[in-house]
């Protein structure tokens, strides 16, 4: 299956859902697929399921993953169980505190917030990695002081939104923030790659605007 084309077609159906405000950029779901194709993911944990965008995404690419969630809104809890197919394989917890010791996750998707979110350290093994949708700041300068290792880059996209979604046409379709917190040489050479790759597409957003 191709990802780019899952992206859309995932992007397209959430635009819409009602309650889609707060849906996972485009850009977003194919930087998260591409991670899930590079670095081999079996199991993800997203914080912030909402209403489920990301996670259809990715139970519909790949029928092996194992998917883990977080989510206190009643709404997103409803609305959850109508847009995911494949609710079923989806393991759902209020917040972070309640996952059990011991579970941790190749990949852990930042999408919400969450009062104990430094426990995502406990979660994280050596072949990690985390992204965190849109920009999040405070999230990211809190989740890069919890690693000494740690390498962080902006993955950008060069193309605005499409006409049709929560998201203004005029924008450039937003990424994500991904975080290696203890880079491996694959994941050099990823991040030392997407540092070329946003600062080009910077240049190139630059001269557009
Ligand atoms: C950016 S959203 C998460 C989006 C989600 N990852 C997705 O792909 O659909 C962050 C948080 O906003 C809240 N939220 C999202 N959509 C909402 C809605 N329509 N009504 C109320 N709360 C919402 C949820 O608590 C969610 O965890």
């Amino acid at each position: 299956m191709d990802l780019n084309k899952k992206a859309e077609e995932t992007y397209s159906k959430f635009s819409s859902i009602d309650g889609n405000q707060n849906i996972a950029n485009e850009y977003a779901l194919k930087c998260i697929l591409g991670l899930i194709e590079t670095f081999k993911i079996k199991n993800v944990l997203e914080v912030g399921i909402g209403i489920g965008c990301i996670a259809d995404a990715i139970l519909e690419y790949s029928p092996t993953i194992e998917y883990t969630a977080t989510e206190a809104n009643e709404f997103c809890l409803n609305a959850i169980q109508k847009n995911i197919a494949q609710i079923n394989r989806i393991s759902l917890y209020a917040d972070l505190s309640q996952i059990p010791e011991g579970k941790t996750y190749d990949l852990i998707i930042i999408d919400g917030t969450d009062e104990s979110l430094e426990e995502v350290k406990r979660m994280c093994t050596e072949n990690s990695v985390i992204f965190i949708e849109g920009g999040r700041s405070l999230q990211l300068k809190m989740l890069k002081s919890l690693f000494q290792t740690v390498l962080h880059t902006e993955m950008i996209s060069n193309y605005k939104n499409p006409n049709y979604g929560p998201f203004s046409a005029e924008n450039w379709s937003g990424g994500g923030q991904l975080i290696f917190p203890y880079p491996n040489n694959k994941m050099k050479l990823f991040y030392f790659i997407e540092k070329i790759r946003t600062y080009l597409k910077r240049k190139y957003r630059n001269f557009k605007n």
